[in-house]
């Protein structure tokens, strides 16, 4: 293993150490993908390979530059994460291009949600979230304690009223001996895979999602992160601001009760989504590769981590997340 990081810049920092969750009030978001060419003609140009990773979730691009894309390509980008769930980006310049555009980037996409705990670069914000791991900060395993198994799907920050929409992951360096995969479930293939009497019964359905997931109460205790905690209450099954397809709209770490059920009844129902969204039908797993960027649409994709790399192995990524427009339920 390197002694040295291969991007010391991009080492988390928390000068002033976590704070609580920030609230989000509501506001009127924009969402890029709207005014985008579905033609696409800024983004796959001649000499741009898009290939399928499965045929339910996933693209895979080579021969453009995300850096060098226009507002145009960028709104087109969008449309594409909305249409696909997930797009992997190989060869990418963007670990080297700065933080100021990897910002203007992003920005491009909403307001950034600013994150209470991660570290971030220093002489930026925490609107950078650094996800790091090394001989000496562990890594998810060990925030977690002993499990059996430590895949953890979730949305990410679905607690607010405006949601997260286009998301930014790319890495730095790779654990040596591999691992470090991330994985990602269609929320719509999860959907449509259930029958329409069931589907029906979901609909009219809500969920509450708090800040107090199963990671901040590891890390402060149940007391706390609950005392602190942000909440809010969102559609079950979601129409896609965006193609206005279905969405079942679980994060099984983050949305934690069925508004109006009683405890029981919660945890029978969410069982059995939160299991179902996990299955390989619906889901793809990316292999990082040096220069690769993953841009998702948080509205109908789910993910996890998957801790396997090696203890002591250094893993380094950083990840940007827009909020977009407040979900809508999703009717027939
Ligand atoms: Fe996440």
């Amino acid at each position: 293993m390197p002694s040295k990081p291969l991007y010391p810049a991009y080492l988390p920092t928390r000068p002033d150490g976590p704070s609580v969750p920030i609230a989000v009030p509501f506001f009127e978001a924009d969402e890029p993908a709207r005014r985008a060419n579905p033609a696409k003609p800024s983004l796959l140009k001649a000499g741009v390979t898009a290939i399928n990773v499965t045929p339910r979730i996933g693209t895979e691009i080579r021969g453009v530059q995300i850096s060098e894309l226009s507002k145009e390509g960028l709104d087109e980008l969008a449309l594409l994460a909305a249409e696909r769930g997930v797009v992997v980006f190989r060869d990418q310049d963007f670990a080297d291009i700065g933080f100021e555009r990897q910002l203007e980037i992003a920005r491009h996409y909403g307001p950034l949600h600013k994150h209470p705990t991660m570290g971030f670069p220093k002489g930026t914000s925490s609107e950078f979230h650094v996800v790091y791991a090394d001989e000496n900060s562990g890594n998810l395993r060990s925030l977690l304690g002993p499990r059996t198994t430590y895949d953890l799907w979730h949305i990410d920050q679905t607690f607010t009223a405006n949601i997260p929409s286009t998301t930014f992951f790319w890495v730095l360096e790779i654990p040596e001996a591999g691992g470090g995969d991330t994985a990602f479930a269609s929320l719509t293939a999860a959907y449509e895979a259930l029958s329409p009497a069931f589907r029906e019964t979901l609909h009219s359905l809500k969920l509450r999602h708090t800040s107090a997931s199963i990671g901040e109460v590891r890390r402060v205790g149940a007391e706390r992160a609950y005392a602190e905690a942000i909440n809010a209450t969102h559609p079950l099954v979601i129409k896609h601001p965006v193609t206005g397809k279905p969405s079942l709209f679980v994060s099984p770490t983050i949305a934690h009760a069925v508004d109006g059920f009683l405890p029981e009844e919660s945890e029978a129902l969410l069982s059995f989504l939160n299991n179902h969204i996990r299955s390989l039908d619906f889901g793809c797993r990316l292999k990082w590769e040096k220069g690769s960027v993953v841009i998702w649409d948080q509205r109908s994709v789910a993910h996890t981590a998957i801790p396997d790399f090696k203890d002591h192995e250094r893993r380094h990524m950083v990840r940007m997340i827009p909020y977009g427009v407040k979900p809508e339920p999703y009717s027939k």
